[in-house]
């Protein structure tokens, strides 16, 4: 059986993360601004399945991280992270969610839109970085609620 819970292992998750193709250091700390982190888990095995983490940054609630293990890609699983992470910001009070990520058409699906970042809040290193739109392509996305 597979169950989403929080965690604050952040240590397995960053690790897990990186796995999974982020950039992310793994790391004992979480990330400044980390609000609360997700793990899908095999009751069973303890195998780590996916995870999520919603952050605030510069003052906007932004999805930190969304990672499917491979076998389990195409189940549903994003999805239902990702609904849980909106579901938190929202009831914490945000009437807007960002994201800085390299898989567009998948949010695009569940209504973010891609943002110029020009026109985009100080919520990742993109914004100062001088390989963005050159060696580097991440999508900023915005999601309106
Ligand atoms: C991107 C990721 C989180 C999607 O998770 P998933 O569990 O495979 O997604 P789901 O099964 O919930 O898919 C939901 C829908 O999105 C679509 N989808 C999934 N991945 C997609 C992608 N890369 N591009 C476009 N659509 C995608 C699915 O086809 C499905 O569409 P449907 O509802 O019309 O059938 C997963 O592929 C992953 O972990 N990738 C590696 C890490 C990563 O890139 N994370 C995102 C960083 S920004």
């Amino acid at each position: 059986m597979k169950k989403i819970k929080e965690t604050n292992d952040y240590r397995r998750l960053s690790a897990f993360y990186q796995e999974n193709g982020l950039e992310i250091e793994v790391s004992e700390t979480a990330p400044e601004g980390t609000l609360k982190n997700w793990k899908c888990e095999d009751e069973g095995t303890k195998e780590l399945l996916a995870a999520a983490t919603l952050q605030k940054r510069d003052g906007c609630y932004v999805l930190g991280d969304l990672a499917v293990t491979e076998a389990f890609r195409g189940t549903g699983m994003g999805k239902a992270l990702l609904r849980i992470v909106e579901d938190e910001a929202k009831s914490l009070g945000a009437k807007e969610m960002w994201l800085v990520g390299k898989v567009p058409e998948f949010y695009k699906k569940f209504d973010w839109t891609e943002v110029q970042r020009e026109t985009a809040p100080d919520i990742s290193r993109c914004q100062s970085c001088e390989d963005f739109g050159i060696t580097c392509f991440p999508s900023i996305m915005k999601k309106s609620f």
